[in-house]
C-alpha cells in the first residue's frame, strides 16, 4: 500500500488526511473514497480541471501528464510546477503528499 498525505485544506479536509491507497489506483477515486469530496466535473475523462492537485512530494514517481491533461490543466486555478488532475494520476509506490488548492475554477468563476 502506498502513503497518501492530504494537507489539510479549509472546506474539503479541514484536519488533513493520512490515506493508504493501492497502486495502479486513480487518485480521484481513491480520495473520493476516503471522503474528500473533490470537484470532479467532467467524472474523470481530462474534460475540465476541476480535480486539480498538488502533489508536493513524491511527483517524480509518477506517469508523466499526458498532452491532454497538461491542456486541461492550463486552465487550472493556482497552478503550479507540481500540478496534476487527479483523474489522470494513478498512484504508484511512492508516498505522495497532496495539497489542495484553495479554489478550483468553478469556485474562481463564482467568485468573478
Ligand atoms: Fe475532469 Fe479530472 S474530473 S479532468
Amino acid at each position: 500500500m502506498t502513503q497518501l498525505t492530504i494537507l489539510p485544506h479549509p472546506e474539503l479536509c479541514p484536519q488533513g488526511m493520512q490515506i493508504e491507497a493501492k497502486p495502479g489506483k486513480v487518485l480521484c477515486d481513491t480520495l473520493l473514497n476516503a471522503g474528500i469530496a473533490l470537484e470532479h466535473a467532467c467524472d474523470g475523462v481530462c474534460a475540465c480541471s476541476t480535480c486539480h492537485v498538488i502533489i508536493q512530494q513524491g511527483n517524480a514517481s509518477l506517469a508523466a501528464a499526458s498532452d491532454e491533461e497538461e491542456d486541461q490543466l492550463d486552465k487550472a486555478w493556482g497552478l503550479t510546477p507540481q500540478s496534476r488532475l487527479a483523474c489522470q494520476v494513478k498512484i504508484g509506490s511512492e508516498a505522495l503528499t497532496i495539497a489542495l488548492p484553495k479554489y478550483s475554477l468553478n469556485h474562481a468563476r463564482e467568485m468573478d
